[in-house]
């Protein structure tokens, strides 16, 4: 898989940099092209010569380069290697280095580099455990995974100080699978295509202190997000409140309410190609809000709070569908899950749903999984094991793109050519 992808190596100053010689022949040898670029601490442990003797080019070690390579410009060579990278793998990625990308930091070549990279970024991150343990380093993990970058996690093993902990490189043929599953995943497949993509909940207000909300974590909406763009797609995520990170390269526009979420909505919807509705919608409002905090008034008495429905966001698209536009909806039952969700997917005019049961272990609000199953609108029903949500977002945006090759075919040859084609 691996067969002239081009690979940017970043290996930042850890004791694992001696083993980056190995990796970088590795990848020469499932024929990868590799440029390395390397920090001033990593020269300290492995020698610039060996790696470009590797490589079979030369090495960037400063913000500007003195290389003999026609190919790079002294002022622009981020650009262009931020253009011509499939990937980039930093390993090992010392504490210092993981800090600096999380924090947006540019001040040498390597982390210049990471700044203007679309690409998927690959860490492997590599310490002494105490440094990867340590709050800090735990903290900016978790920023740069929010992001959308891929951690290759550390190993349990003997380090170089002679303790044993956490904070091993992993061995080579590990990193080597990884980067592998990662490019087969970001094969650029909805390049050109425009997503919409929205997650998490929307809180309705009561009074200017209390609101209506649900449990949704977005998750799940950050993960098409982030899959969608890893994909090539130009993707606009409409959030409702949560803390999660914007996945790397994708526009984010925040929202609070059904109201304010539908509004959004509505107003980019018809630019879309792909539109997928993951976002846990109120689905109803306080009837009018208070402008002032509500009292309580006499002690024990009962309040007393008429709702009323909001506007559903994915009906109204539903009704305005564009030809060859693909509208995807979720289904949150937690009984009689089938039957509900076709009778969504009917109502709202969608070209496939996506169920799950919030009362299922590891599915659902807050997790890293989800366990759901597929409908499409021939009645297709594929119920799929439990996996990461990055992995659901892959396979829902897989389904996206077979509905799509479906309804090119049938505006181009008719519907009986696409049944045709597609049972070949
Ligand atoms: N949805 C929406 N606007 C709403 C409510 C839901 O766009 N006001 C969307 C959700 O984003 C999801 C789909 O409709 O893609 C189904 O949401 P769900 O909460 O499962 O169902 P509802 O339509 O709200 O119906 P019910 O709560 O009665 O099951």
């Amino acid at each position: 898989m691996l067969r002239r992808k081009k690979i940017i190596l970043g290996v930042s100053g850890g004791i694992a940099a001696i083993k980056i010689p190995l990796l970088l022949r590795e990848l020469k040898r499932e024929h990868a092209e590799v440029r390395v670029v390397m920090t001033k601490a990593a020269q300290e442990f492995v020698t610039p010569l060996s790696l470009s003797t590797l490589a079979q080019s030369p090495v960037i070690l400063d913000i500007f380069p003195q290389v003999r390579d026609s190919t790079l410009d002294a002022s622009t060579w981020h650009i262009y290697f931020s253009q011509w990278a499939d990937a980039m793998v930093i390993a090992p990625a010392t504490a210092n280095t993981i800090a600096k990308i999380a924090h947006g930091f540019s001040d040498d070549a390597l982390s210049t580099l990471v700044l203007a990279m679309r690409a998927p970024l690959i860490l492997a991150p590599s310490m002494d455990e105490d440094m990867y343990i340590n709050v800090a380093t735990q903290r900016n993990i978790s920023l740069l995974k929010q992001r959308g970058c891929f951690i290759i996690l550390p190993e349990k093993g003997e380090l170089a100080s002679g303790i044993t902990g956490i904070g091993r490189l992993p061995e080579i043929p590990t990193i080597v699978k990884f980067i592998d599953k990662i490019l087969k995943n970001g094969n650029q497949d909805l390049r050109g295509k425009k997503i919409l993509v929205t997650a998490g909940p929307t809180y309705e207000a009561i009074d200017p202190v209390r609101f209506i909300g649900n449990h949704s974590s977005g998750k799940m909406g950050f993960a098409i997000a982030n899959a969608a763009s890893l994909r090539g797609a130009t993707v606009t995520l409409i959030a409702g409140p949560t803390h999660l990170e914007t996945p790397r390269n994708v526009k984010r526009i925040d929202t609070v309410s059904a109201k304010q979420m539908f509004d959004a909505v509505m107003d980019i919807s018809h630019q879309q190609d792909i539109i997928i509705m993951s976002a846990a919608v109120a689905d109803f409002r306080p009837s009018s809000v208070s402008s002032s905090k509500i009292k309580k008034e006499k002690t024990g008495t009962s309040f007393f709070l008429e709702l009323s429905q909001t506007e559903d966001i994915l009906s109204s698209i539903g009704k305005k569908k564009r030809k060859n536009a693909i509208i995807v909806g979720f289904a949150l039952e937690s009984q009689s899950v089938i039957e509900n969700a076709r009778k969504k997917m009917k109502d709202k005019n969608l070209d496939f749903i996506v169920c799950n049961n919030p009362l299922e272990n590891g599915s659902g609000f807050g997790y890293d999984t989800n366990r759901v199953t597929f409908i499409d609108h021939n009645g297709k029903i594929e119920e799929m094991p439990l996996m990461e949500k990055f992995d659901v977002a892959n396979e829902i945006l897989n389904r996206v793109r077979s509905e799509e090759h479906t309804s090119e075919l049938q505006s181009r040859f008719g519907i009986s050519y696409a049944v045709f084609c597609l049972k070949k």
